[in-house]
């Protein structure tokens, strides 16, 4: 089904913010025909319209917005209408101070800025209601409402004396007695037994769980704000919600946020620095997949930047079709549609400067307007392929709550520093883009979702276990399945407590993988070592760089397919497989760079027989597919600046250029291409 009901087709617009140019005769019309000529079909507007609609406590006009819903509905625009709760009024701040955030030292927080008010504040979420349910009540069935956009960009923590008091509720939920939150908190410890529950400080950077806990909490806070607003909106209306989401902002488990949405949507601020061009683009496929995994269904970029963000270290303007590329990428990995921050840019304040369709000049002469009115036009040859799937065989899985459990593990960090949390999520990346590389349809999933309808599992870094999780990768392995871990994984349960018995995971994973990881060896900079490779013919080479780390292994079982080259324990296990049941657990000890698990998943893949979309690609182009009632469509990149040729393995339609059939195509530099297999 289209993210939108009855409206089949790639969504293409953006922000729209017309209540800062309320005063200034002609824009808005501007506006209109400008959106007409840039084939754009769907607009977010009011996300930061609370004072405009409700401009003194209980005083409303909402006619400026009748307007603009109007001339949506004329020309045939959707739009996704925000609840504004991303920016509370002055007066509702000045009025009632508790909407303020406090921060973590207990201050305060004045009025200003956005997304900044406390999440349970009984005022905030009284007067929210009234604005939502007035908004829901005016325009759920108005034609142009396509869907609702609930805030924005949910983020950051409150520690208020009512979300304390909520934490506490927390815990006392989660724990049951006092008794036992004192064991799991391992309290013992620099003698912190609790006497009370409020005695629990998520501050307190030596409980190790306390923080964990407290960003449970938070998310948790988060889902029932959402939901909340959500309960306002459905008195009036049932067109589907959503919320955006950053990518993988550490600050919120979005699995648990996506359960309240309907469908995904995602803001995505890509830079394209040079020699960066492959690492970025697998960074946001990886996103992508993720958005498409959590429903299993086309998910909605619905932030992106037709020229480049104000606060990038580089605000260099964009090179021809590199647009494009990024806005088909999303595509190629499951979006069904494509909008922008922001339609046309505002005059005045922090993004002023920030890139959006329309610039200051106000007309459809420059490059951005040019480049986003060509896209929405070939987008609209291709909108047959709204509303089509992705077929993976193959996940990787990455867990919000194993980040946070690392983060609040001291030690394993480069030069000392508290950097954990970076390399969890660098680990990661790493893995999916050695697997994107090969052009396979990937899916990013979390631990708790079901593995049965994956041929391979790669879970790089999950140093957190789940409950059940360990029974259920020894299952997936047993029933045939080929899992791959790494290094720092598997090292506490979820209450953040190291396992007993041993890594990984204590009993179950040790035997699982027919090894025992006794120790890891964080390097200095001027380690040398190295894995070698002989398990298998690696286009000829067998020696490979270890960098930053790499575990102290014994095999229990295991075959061991690599060893280390150096120190006092070379020789010994760097890479194992397991044999158990039908399929093979491997267990990656050391941490390489991408040339190793390229050539390493390469192998994995082919073995069992997972193929690229597309074969004989070369190196610099990546293809992904999407597939539906039989047809398949091919998003072909190409990520270097050298005109690339890809000769097909059979005759397709070029729908992106328009030609009925090709059986080659030549891309340009940072060129793409959308082909259907007749
Ligand atoms: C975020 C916000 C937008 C805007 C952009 C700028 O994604 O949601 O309101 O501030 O950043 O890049
Ligand atoms: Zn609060």
């Amino acid at each position: 089904m289209s993210i939108i009901k009855d409206f089949p087709h790639f969504l293409h617009g953006g922000d729209y913010n017309p209540d800062q140019w309320l005063k200034t005769p002609g824009i808005i019309d501007d506006d209109f025909r400008l959106m007409d000529e840039a084939h754009c079909n769907a607009f977010s507007i009011g996300i930061f319209s609370w004072s405009q609609y409700e401009p003194e406590e209980g005083k409303f006009d909402f006619t400026w917005l009748d307007d603009i819903m109007e001339r949506c509905r004329v020309h045939g625009k959707k739009v996704f209408l925000a609840t504004p709760s991303g920016a509370r009024p002055a007066w509702l701040g000045d009025k009632y101070p508790e909407t303020n955030r406090v921060n973590e030292k207990g201050e305060r927080m004045p009025w200003g800025g956005r997304e900044n008010h406390c999440w349970t504040s009984p005022v905030m979420r009284e007067k929210l209601a009234v604005v939502i349910r007035r908004l829901a009540e005016r325009y759920a069935s108005h034609p142009a409402l396509g869907g609702w956009h609930v805030s924005n960009e949910y983020n950051g923590a409150c520690y208020c004396g009512l979300c304390r008091k909520e934490f506490v509720d927390f815990l006392k939920q989660r724990y049951g007695s006092l008794e036992r939150l004192n064991e799991v908190y391992w309290s013992a410890f620099w003698g912190h037994r609790y006497s009370a529950w409020e005695q629990v400080d998520p501050n307190d950077r030596s409980m190790d769980l306390a923080r964990v806990d407290f960003l449970r909490f938070n998310t948790q806070q988060v889902v029932d704000f959402m939901r909340f607003e959500v309960e306002a909106l459905r008195d009036f209306s049932d067109a589907p919600v959503t919320t955006n989401m950053m990518g993988v902002y550490e600050g919120l488990d979005y699995w648990r946020i996506a359960d309240v949405c309907d469908f995904i949507a995602d803001d995505c601020y890509p830079t394209w620095y040079k020699g960066e061009t492959e690492r970025t683009a697998a960074r946001y496929s990886m996103i992508h997949d993720m958005h498409y995994s959590m429903k299993g269904k086309p998910f909605l970029m619905m932030e992106s930047c037709p020229g480049i963000p104000n606060y990038k270290p580089y605000c260099k303007m964009r090179r021809p079709r590199e647009f494009e590329r990024e806005m088909l990428l999303a595509l190629a990995h499951g979006a069904d549609g494509t909008m922008y921050f922001q339609w046309r840019k505002g005059r005045g304040n922090c993004e002023k400067i920030h890139g959006a369709v329309v610039g200051h000049d106000g007309t459809d002469k420059t490059l951005m307007f040019q480049r986003v009115a060509d896209y929405g036009a070939r987008l609209e040859r291709i909108g047959e392929i709204a509303d089509s799937m992705i077929r993976p065989e193959v996940a990787v899985i990455h867990d919000w709550e194993s980040v946070w459990a690392l983060h609040n593990t001291k030690g394993f960090g480069e030069r000392g520093g508290d950097v954990q949390e970076q390399q969890m999520i660098e680990t990661v990346f790493k893995h999916y883009q050695s697997l994107w590389t090969h052009s396979v349809p990937l899916a990013v999933i979390e631990s708790t979702c079901d593995f049965s309808r994956y041929k391979i599992l790669v879970a790089p870094m999950l140093f957190m276990m789940k409950p059940g999780v360990m029974e259920r990768l020894s299952r997936f392995v047993e029933d045939g399945g080929i899992l791959v871990m790494t290094f720092l994984s598997a090292y506490v349960d979820d209450n953040n407590l190291c396992f007993s018995g041993g890594n990984p995971g204590g009993g179950e994973l040790r035997r699982l993988f027919g090894i025992w990881n006794e120790d890891i060896d964080l390097f200095e900079p001027e380690t040398e070592q190295t894995l070698r490779f002989d398990g298998w013919q690696l286009s000829g080479r067998n020696e490979f760089p270890v960098v930053r780390r790499c575990e102290y292994l014994h095999a229990e079982g295991a075959e061991v397919l690599g060893v280390y080259g150096n120190d006092f324990y070379a020789g010994s296990p760097a890479l194992t497989m397991n044999r158990c049941g039908r399929g093979k657990a491997y267990y990656i000890g050391a941490d390489t760079n991408p040339d190793f698990l390229e050539l390493f998943y390469g192998k994995l893949l082919e073995q069992n027989g997972i193929e690229p979309v597309l074969s004989g690609l070369p190196s610099t182009v990546k293809a992904a597919r999407r597939e539906k009632d039989g047809a398949a469509y091919y998003f072909v990149q190409n990520m270097s600046d050298e005109p690339q040729t890809v000769r097909l393995p059979y005759e397709m339609e070029d729908l992106w250029n328009g030609i009925s059939s090709v059986d080659a195509i030549t891309l340009p530099p940072c060129g793409s291409a959308v082909l259907k297999s007749k």
